[in-house]
C-alpha cells in the first residue's frame, strides 16, 4: 500500500502501561495509502511532519469528513470511526500519530472482512457487498496474508 506504520505503544515501551497514551510514526510513499481502519480504544490525532495528505473519517451517520492536510497541520480521527490517509502528492509524506490509549488496537476493514482466520463465509460477504462469490474469492485471494 506504500505506507509504513511504526508504533510506539505499550508492546514496545512497557513504561506506557496503564497510562493511556502512545504514538506512531507513519511514512507514506508518493501514492501511498493507509487503508480504511479503526482503533477500538483510542482517538487519534495526526501531526504532519512532511508532505501533504488527503485524510478522512466516516461518522456513524455515514458522513465523510475529509480534508487535505500539509506539513505542520493536525487532524483528528475520533475513537472507533473508520478512517484513512492517502498521499496524493509527488513527494513522500510522514505524520506523528498520538493516541489516548497505550494500546489503541487497529482493525483494518478490508483485511478484517476478507482475510480473517477462519474466513468470513462467502455468503456473508457476497450479500453484504452485493457481489458474487467469484468476486468475493478474488478479493480474498488478493488480501491473503503474505500477498
Ligand atoms: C493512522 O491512521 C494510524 O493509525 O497510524
Ligand atoms: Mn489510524
Amino acid at each position: 500500500m506504500g505506507t509504513l506504520v511504526t508504533a510506539a505503544n505499550v508492546e514496545k515501551i512497557p513504561g506506557l502501561n496503564t497510562l493511556g497514551v502512545s504514538l506512531s510514526r507513519v511514512d507514506y510513499a508518493p501514492g501511498g495509502l493507509n487503508p480504511p481502519h479503526t482503533h477500538p480504544r483510542a482517538t487519534e490525532v495526526v501531526f504532519v511532519l512532511d508532505g501533504t495528505l488527503d485524510v478522512g473519517f466516516i461518522t456513524t451517520a455515514n458522513k465523510l469528513i475529509a480534508k487535505t492536510i500539509t506539513k505542520g497541520e493536525v487532524f483528528v480521527f475520533p475513537r472507533g470511526l473508520v478512517h484513512f490517509q492517502k498521499n496524493n502528492g509527488a513527494a513522500p509524506a510522514a505524520v506523528i500519530a498520538a493516541f489516548n490509549s497505550q494500546l489503541p488496537g487497529t482493525q483494518s476493514i478490508a483485511v478484517a472482512l476478507f482475510a480473517a482466520t477462519p474466513p468470513v463465509p462467502d455468503y456473508v460477504l457476497a450479500r453484504a457487498f452485493q457481489i458474487g462469490s467469484k468476486e468475493v474469492e478474488k478479493i480474498k485471494s488478493r488480501l491473503a496474508p503474505g500477498k
